[in-house]
């Protein structure tokens, strides 16, 4: 079954218990918790603090994905009972390996990243530790921006060297999601979506959270 993650990212801060709530109640599967150093990418968004005051407000799982340099010194400040994925960059760990096999001793899945210009060759060596690729389609550091459709034909492929290599992580895409792309984006074989701006920017986001649940749902 696919599965949504709204991305808090875009959320209101003031009343984000609230918000979380509202995804929740809409059937959302994920809190997709972005996390943003102004090293990595250049923007600052929030750091563990924020993610953990959401403990006891929500039975969601938190998909936390760290756009940050050295992800290994801070793994463990993002570890809680409902954390289930932590994703990194490749391009941010000169140890990928290590840094893979780190978070999974910590007892959470690991997820690895590429953005949009690089290449799927340079996960060949990792993709039987992964548990999840999550495919950047949008240069990361910002909600609400557009789509980059190469990430369509990264995902097809993407899936096909899963099925030909019998792998079975899962694969996750993030940026530029709305109600319109969603299903074409579902259909190239993407198992988790992150949604950010077109879920928490709208009037109604319990209600939003429902169409976009039943759009992926049907695919
Ligand atoms: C981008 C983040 C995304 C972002 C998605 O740097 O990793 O998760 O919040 O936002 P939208 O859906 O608005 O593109
Ligand atoms: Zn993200």
């Amino acid at each position: 079954m696919k599965k949504l993650a709204p991305s808090i990212l875009s959320a209101d801060f003031s009343r984000l218990a609230e918000d979380v709530a509202a995804i929740e109640k809409g059937g959302a599967d994920y809190v997709h918790v972005d996390v943003m150093d102004g090293h990595f990418v250049p923007n600052i968004s929030f750091g563990s603090t924020v993610m953990k005051s959401l403990e006891g407000k929500t039975n969601l799982p938190f998909d936390v994905h760290l756009m940050i340099e050295d992800p290994d010194d801070y793994l463990e400040d993002f570890l809680t009972p409902a954390t289930e994925y932590i994703t990194v960059h490749q391009e941010a760990c000169t140890h990928l390996n290590r840094t893979v096999q780190h978070i999974k001793s910590l007892g959470v899945k690991a997820g690895v990243s590429i953005n949009p210009a690089t290449t799927l060759a340079t996960l060949d060596y990792i993709l039987e530790d992964v548990d999840m690729v999550l495919i950047m389609s949008v240069n990361p550091g910002f909600g609400g921006q557009k789509f980059i459709p190469s990430a369509l034909e990264k995902i097809r492929e993407l899936a096909e060297i899963r099925r030909s290599e019998g792998l079975d992580f899962e694969i996750e895409i993030d940026g530029g999601v709305n109600l319109d792309n969603v299903q074409e984006i579902a259909s190239a074989g993407t198992d988790i979506i992150v949604a950010g701006s077109a879920v928490f920017k709208t009037a109604d986001i319990e209600d939003t959270t429902k169409q976009f649940v039943s759009k992926i749902r049907s695919v």
